[in-house]
């Protein structure tokens, strides 16, 4: 579903990211870790044309991706960002933030398909005329994945979905996420620092350093310790509160 070769940006004189490249199935989930500051978000943001770059391939699905990122691309290949409260315009009422994508990308049956993504992402009907200060950071974060789905993508490319949120919603909104993807059918790709996340969510990852990816590696090879670069064993190593047979904990946290 997505294909990603050699892929490079640069600020000027700064090399953000370096030749990476990674593959990603239909309906499979593919973590990007590392430490701040490694590239994580970059490469993401090059997918979605928002960075400066170049790359040896860059497909969804088969199709090349042209350097400016057309509507069929952006009804395909959606955002989360990090930060719900900065996501989502703070004067908008949740029915115009889903009503624009449908809006820009022309599709019809606007009324039922936002109580339809309401509904999709655990908000009642009456959620639709609230404002975002009226909404805690969980239910904001549900209101920018309803805005992400409304299109009918098939990749979400989700960064940090979950950081900005107080721990006890964290799990709600990754089981949210990991329960979308198995029903649609969705490809993520899934930026986090925290390897139990990824682990929760992602059956492949990769281990980014100064903007190359320095390891490949499989949910079970993270879950078992068996990474193969020192520098994986340190951020496995580093990353407190991190255990193994925690993993399955972070779902009930
Ligand atoms: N617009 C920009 N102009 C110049 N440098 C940038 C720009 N955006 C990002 N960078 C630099 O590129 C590098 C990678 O940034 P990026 O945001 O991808 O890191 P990250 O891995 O997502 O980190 P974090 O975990 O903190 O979110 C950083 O050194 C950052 O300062
Ligand atoms: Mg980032």
């Amino acid at each position: 579903m997505i294909d990603v070769a050699g892929l490079d940006v640069r600020y000027g004189e700064f090399h953000a990211v370096q030749d990476v490249s990674f593959r990603v199935g239909r309906g499979e989930s593919f973590g990007l870790v590392g430490e701040s500051g490694s590239g994580k978000s970059t490469v993401l943001r090059a997918i979605m044309g928002l960075a400066p770059c170049q790359a040896a391939r860059l497909e969804i699905d088969g199709a090349a991706v042209g350097p400016v990122r057309d509507t069929v691309f952006c009804r395909r290949v959606q955002m989360v960002f990090q930060d719900p409260y900065g996501s989502i315009h703070p004067r908008h009422p949740v029915d115009r933030v889903l009503a624009e994508p449908l809006s820009i990308h022309k599709l019809p049956d606007a009324e039922s398909r936002i109580l339809r993504a309401l509904k999709d992402v655990g908000l009642g009907p009456a959620f639709r005329f609230r404002f975002p200060h009226q909404l805690s950071g969980g239910q904001r974060q549900r209101v920018a994945i309803a805005r992400a789905l409304i299109t009918e993508p098939e990749v979400l490319l989700l960064d940090e979905p979950t950081s900005a949120l107080d721990v006890s919603v964290q799990s709600e909104i990754l089981n949210l996420l990991d329960g979308l993807r198995k029903a649609r059918g969705l490809s993520y790709v899934m930026v986090s620092h925290n390897l139990a996340v990824v682990a929760h969510m992602c059956s492949r990852l990769a281990v980014m350093n100064h903007g190359r990816i320095v390891e490949e590696m499989t949910r079970e090879d993270l879950n078992d310790g068996k990474a193969a670069q020192p520098y994986t064993r340190e951020l496995i190593a580093a990353s407190k509160g991190y255990r193994p047979a925690g993993a399955a904990a972070c779902a009930t946290a």
